[in-house]
């Protein structure tokens, strides 16, 4: 199953040139280069780099915190928080390809010294208990069947207190999923839980739910946004279509259907260890 989610994500491999190739055909130098210009690329998740900079704004950090991102891509919410807050963030994720471009990517905004990347499991996290202020999981759920591992693990590293932000897409009442998806092209790799299902995940797990956020209505109107430019003037140079190959606008149109029928909902949690 683990192989099969890597498969998915990894594309053809050397993706950090890759990146570069493209980013030059858009007309920007790496030197120089900032972590905006890499946002259309390396923020992988619905409403990228603006809902990543709205779920920070929960985590409460400090320059000193040790953050964690569990499933952290191609580290672009990562490097937003480091860049944002002068925080430290470990990023772990399953796709070793995604961690070498992550590393790359890190190196070229110059924020290498303030983000690590690793490969590892969710569902095992090779950390110490309460090593971490904070912790964020940004849409890695999805592909995972045994989330009580993901969250008691959270919880097991995080210092008591600490927040956890889980932003996730969850399976909505209308219907099952349409595929392909950004995180899955066969229903064997995708596991959506329902909003039932994440409050007793969280607070079986420990954690105590301060605010919970259907942001669903906003991610169906970004994704009905990316569309319409889609049909007008094709998949922008940088772009997810980096390692989703051919199958991008297939997985944008049914990603607008799937949140215009509810057959997903997008819903980020703030926790407390
Ligand atoms: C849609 S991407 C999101 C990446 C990143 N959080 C972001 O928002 O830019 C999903 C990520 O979850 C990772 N992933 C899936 N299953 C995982 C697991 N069991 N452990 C760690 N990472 C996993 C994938 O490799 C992929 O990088």
């Amino acid at each position: 199953m683990a192989d099969q989610v890597a498969t998915h994500y990894a594309g053809g491999g050397a993706l950090a040139n890759e990146i570069a190739q493209s980013l030059r055909k858009a007309g920007k130098d790496l030197a120089g280069l900032k972590t905006a210009d890499l946002a259309t690329v390396d923020e992988f998740h619905i409403r990228g780099r603006k809902a990543t900079l709205e779920l920070a704004e929960q985590m409460k950090l400090s320059a000193d915190a040790q953050v964690l991102d569990i499933g952290s891509g191609l580290g672009g919410p990562a490097r937003t928080l480091a860049e944002t807050y002068g925080c430290t963030v470990t990023g772990i994720d399953l796709t070793e390809a995604f961690c070498e471009a992550a590393r790359a990517l890190s190196g070229w905004v110059g924020l290498g010294d303030h983000v690590a990347f690793q490969q590892g499991d969710a569902t095992e996290l090779p950390f110490a208990d309460n090593q971490f202020d904070a912790a964020m999981t940004i849409h890695v759920a999805m592909n995972i069947a045994a989330k009580d591992k993901i969250y008691s693990h959270a919880k097991r590293v995080l210092k008591p207190g600490g927040i956890f932000i889980v932003y996730d897409v969850l399976q909505g009442e209308g219907g099952d999923v349409l595929l392909p998806v950004p995180w899955a092209r066969e229903s064997s790799i995708s596991h959506l839980a329902t909003s039932g299902e994440m409050r007793s995940l969280l607070t079986e797990a420990g954690f105590k739910i301060l605010d919970v956020h259907d942001s669903t209505s906003e991610s169906q109107q970004w994704f009905e946004e990316r569309l319409a430019s889609l049909n007008v003037s094709g998949p922008p140079p940088v772009s997810f279509q980096i390692f989703l190959g051919s199958d991008f606008p297939a997985m944008t149109r049914n990603q607008v259907q799937n949140l215009q029928e509810r057959r997903i909902r997008t819903v980020s949690y703030t926790c407390e260890a």
